[in-house]
């Protein structure tokens, strides 16, 4: 770093760094003084080059390599974020701001850390979150893929993704009309593509997906998956009973082999803390 011009005083009101041989004030034009790095002591700029201490250039230069690298990091993370289709709305939602005020929020967290925690350590498995609108379902869902996306050290971020039941669906029964304008897609690589993420996040099922055909593509992904071992986040709006009834009994037992079920019927916190709808 450039070191100001100094005055003489400066260095008088600082008796307690070692005071240069001969004090003056810095002369950038005559080359053949030796200058003074507050870090590094005295120096000798190089004829022709920028009067810098060099260790400090050293310095400035190993940051600005930490500052590309980590640009870099971040510029990766926030594609990844972004292929996981993490919806803006919730892009701000993780773990450490997750309200527990409530016992049943407390157990919805611990359930969540504790499923992720599981993921990290390489077993494969299924969360069923249902409850109420508002109760951090999202919220929560979004946290775990947040966490198995971020850098661990030396593991490789885990591939996840988040959409929403009634997307999916919609991806899939229209797989033909893509196919049929020849653009290259087809129904088979549509459920690939909702096979292939190490951990899928199924939200809002059972809302707008009540049609056969699309509660039908949501089995054929939740049973993929199921069979390639990967694992599956599978939030509703319903209660466990009806979300038992629409799964059918086959694909419930399947879904409960490695999983777990967290509830969620409290009072919705986007309407309990703020807003005119109170
Ligand atoms: N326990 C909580 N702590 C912090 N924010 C919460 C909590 N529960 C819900 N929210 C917030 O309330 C809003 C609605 O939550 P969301 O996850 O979308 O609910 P759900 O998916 O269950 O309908 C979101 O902005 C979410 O961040
Ligand atoms: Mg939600
Ligand atoms: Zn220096």
């Amino acid at each position: 770093m450039n070191a100001p011009s100094k005055q003489l005083s400066d260095y008088k009101s600082r008796p307690a760094r070692p005071a240069p041989k001969r004090m003056f004030v810095a002369d950038l034009t005559d080359k053949s003084h030796p200058q003074y790095c507050d870090v590094h002591g005295q120096y000798f700029p190089l004829i022709g080059a920028p009067a810098m201490c060099p260790e400090c250039a050293v310095i400035k230069a190993e940051l600005a390599e930490a500052a590309h690298h980590e640009a870099l990091f971040n510029a990766r993370e926030k594609a990844r974020h972004a292929a996981a289709g993490v919806p803006i709305r919730h892009s701000h939602c993780g773990f450490v701001n997750y309200k527990q005020e409530l016992p049943g929020q407390r157990v919805a967290l611990t359930a969540a850390k504790a499923y992720t925690k599981r993921i990290q350590a390489g077993q494969t498995g299924c969360l069923i979150m249902v409850g109420s609108t508002g109760t951090g379902k999202t919220h929560l869902s979004v946290s775990i893929i947040r966490n198995l996306m971020a850098r661990r050290q030396d593991k490789e971020p885990l591939f996840a993704r988040y959409a929403t039941s009634a997307d999916i669906a919609n991806d899939i029964t229209t797989a033909w009309v893509r196919e049929r304008a020849k653009e290259g897609d087809n129904e088979k690589a549509t459920l690939q593509r909702y096979v292939d993420p190490d951990v899928l996040v199924i939200d809002e099922v059972g809302l707008d997906d009540q049609r056969d055909n699309q509660i039908n593509a949501i089995h054929r992904v939740l049973t993929a998956r199921h069979d390639a071992q990967k694992s599956t986040v599978v939030v509703s709006n319903l209660t466990t009973a009806k979300m038992q009834e629409l799964m059918g009994d086959r694909l419930w037992s399947r879904l409960g082999e490695d999983g777990a079920i967290v509830e969620c019927f409290w009072a919705d916190q986007r309407t309990a803390s703020k807003g005119w709808m109170k």
